[in-house]
């Protein structure tokens, strides 16, 4: 239960393998789904293909015999959208309700039949339950063009589709920030402008109660969650420290960057993250990548171009905005060193980059003259 009249119905997902194709979820993920009891009773998207039979177990129990009025469809990726259809089949007199982009999408995916009532909505139109006085917010492009999001005048709460959600089902307990980091600049992270956008009007609204559609219900210090998306969304510093992402071959490279950290952690340096790029879940890196505000990449020469790793490192930061930072490079090469090159050349498009006048080159292994550059690297990034 959430408030009085307001109840969950979305279910847990433990089968998943990778999240939207790509993300480890090693704690499974929640799709979220929510009943609004009124004179009209309102149900707030669907869930997974695979739980269809299980959320609408879920609604009939919460409902106790009516029978649902309203499909609101915020989102139209299959991971809330999925059992439209089936809901519609069980619930034929209910009115779905949308906008012009949903249903342009709806009928792309699921060809839902003609004789199913369908409600448009434009951005601040209301919907009246009895008590209950619905308001949509639209949020288009965090993180696809459809989204709008749902405020409740009368309970207070906010549905604010896939914004403040998390990777993670809910029957598992863990740390709020690292996983919907990990889920924020992943799949939101190129949007910051239309989140800072949606941030400003979420600031116009009493709000008690956050429904995302994934991951936990927050109802207590929402200061803090709405902090960290305004840090995120403004692609901010939201921990002091460097992160160093690398790759490395024979284990040369590796070396150069563990001498760096040293450096670093002799300097007083308050934290310094080293990831393996070959190793270390992509995700995970490319939201340290954004976390803290100075990176060093350090990587080798390869094919003529960068280590594979790197490359991808590099192209999911600059995919998503990557902006206002501080990076050093290290490179390493056997006969043509030209890694250094390649990445600032990757990152030619991105706003607010601030590169170190250091760099460092190595020629196979360490030397005198790479260790002076490692450790101007060090004092370099330290002054910064
Ligand atoms: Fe949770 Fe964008 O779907």
């Amino acid at each position: 239960m959430i408030t009085n009249d307001i109840k969950y119905v979305g279910v847990n997902d433990h089968e998943i393998d990778l999240f939207e194709g790509q993300y480890i979820v090693p704690n499974g993920m929640a799709y979220n789904s929510y009943v609004i009891l009124d004179e009209k009773i309102a149900v707030m998207d669907s869930v997974d293909e695979k739980f269809g039979t299980e959320w609408l177990a879920n609604i009939e129990k919460v409902v106790e015999g009516r029978t649902p009025d309203y499909l609101i469809v915020q989102h139209m990726e299959p991971d809330h959208s999925a059992n439209i259809r089936l809901f519609t089949e069980k619930y034929p007199e209910a009115t779905v309700v949308g906008n012009m982009q949903t249903f342009r999408m709806m009928d792309q995916f699921y060809q839902v039949d003609e004789n199913v009532k369908r409600q448009i909505v434009k951005n601040g139109e209301e919907l009246n339950l009895g008590k209950h006085v619905l308001s949509f917010v639209f949020a288009p492009m965090v993180h696809w063009p459809e989204v709008m999001m749902t405020y409740d005048q009368t309970d207070k709460v906010f549905f604010s589709a896939d914004a403040f959600g998390k990777f993670g089902a809910l029957d598992v307990q863990e740390d709020w920030a690292c996983e919907a980091r990990r889920y924020y600049i992943g799949i939101v992270g190129k949007y910051g402008a239309q989140v800072q956008n949606l941030l400003k009007q979420v600031a116009e609204l009493n709000i008690q109660v956050i429904c995302p559609l994934h991951g936990p219900i927050l109802s207590e210090n929402l200061e803090y969650y709405l902090d960290k998306y305004q840090i995120w969304s403004s692609y901010g510093v939201e921990s002091e420290g460097v992160l160093i992402a690398y790759t490395s071959v024979y284990g040369n490279t590796k070396k150069a960057v563990e001498l760096l950290a040293k450096k670093l952690e002799e300097k007083g340096c308050p934290k310094v993250v080293v990831a393996d790029l070959a190793r270390e879940d992509m995700a995970e890196c490319v939201e340290d990548g954004f976390r803290y505000g100075k990176i060093v990449l350090a990587t080798t020469t390869y094919n003529g171009e960068i280590f594979p790793f790197m490359k991808t490192f590099i192209d999911c930061l600059v995919e998503r905005n990557y902006q206002n930072k501080t990076i050093g490079l290290i490179e390493n090469g056997t006969w043509a060193p030209t890694a250094n090159k390649i990445m600032l050349g990757m990152f030619e498009k991105c706003k607010n980059i601030d590169f170190l006048n250091t760099s460092v080159t190595i020629k196979s292994a360490l030397s005198d003259d790479s260790m002076e550059a490692i450790e101007k690297m060090a004092e370099e990034l330290m002054a910064k």
